[in-house]
């Protein structure tokens, strides 16, 4: 296992769309578990594989920072298929560090996916766990939580965000 190098805003891997997953490989699996053991080494609640510079349709997510093992979530090729109400509420990346900003989201989200197992199967969250769905899919379609931020909170958040990287805070790509 291996903790890997999170990409940051301006690395252009953030905002492209990842491949499916069509073949669940001993590799896809060594994936997985670098990438659990890097979302808990950044305290993260989830991580999508393209945060970590591998263009494919693997995300994690565990509410829980590893102390509910049984609710820590693999799924691969996650698909948002229903989304209802939205709501505002701060929201942070692990690829804009130390920073948050209020972002909509659904409410409730509706999502379809596989297990590790390669078996298809549908979860349903609400409140933070559709937050997460929803954040997680949005990365492997190439979006960022600056697509769902009003023109405003946007235009101030990445104010914050070239300031860092005036002050050398900020080095994107590897
Ligand atoms: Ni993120």
């Amino acid at each position: 296992m291996a903790i890997l190098k999170i990409l940051k805003y301006g690395d252009p891997r953030l905002q492209q769309p990842a491949e499916p997953v069509t073949e669940i490989t001993d590799e896809i699996h060594r994936i997985v578990q670098d990438m659990l053991e890097t979302m808990y080494y950044a305290n993260g609640i989830g991580l999508a594989a393209n945060q970590v510079g591998i263009l494919k349709r693997i995300c994690v997510i565990d509410l829980h920072h590893g102390q509910k093992p049984d609710e820590v979530l693999v799924i691969l090729n996650p698909t948002v298929i229903e989304e209802e109400g939205e709501v505002r509420e701060e929201e942070g990346c692990l690829s804009f560090p130390g920073l948050y900003a209020p972002v909509y989201r659904p409410r409730r989200v509706r999502l379809r996916g596989q297990t590790l197992t390669g078996e298809w199967r549908e979860w349903e969250g609400e409140g933070l766990l559709a937050r997460a769905f929803s954040h997680e899919t949005d990365h492997l379609n190439g979006k960022l939580i600056i697509d769902r931020m009003s023109p405003f909170t946007r235009a101030s958040f990445l104010r914050r965000v070239a300031k860092r990287q005036r002050h050398g805070e900020w080095e994107a790509s590897s």
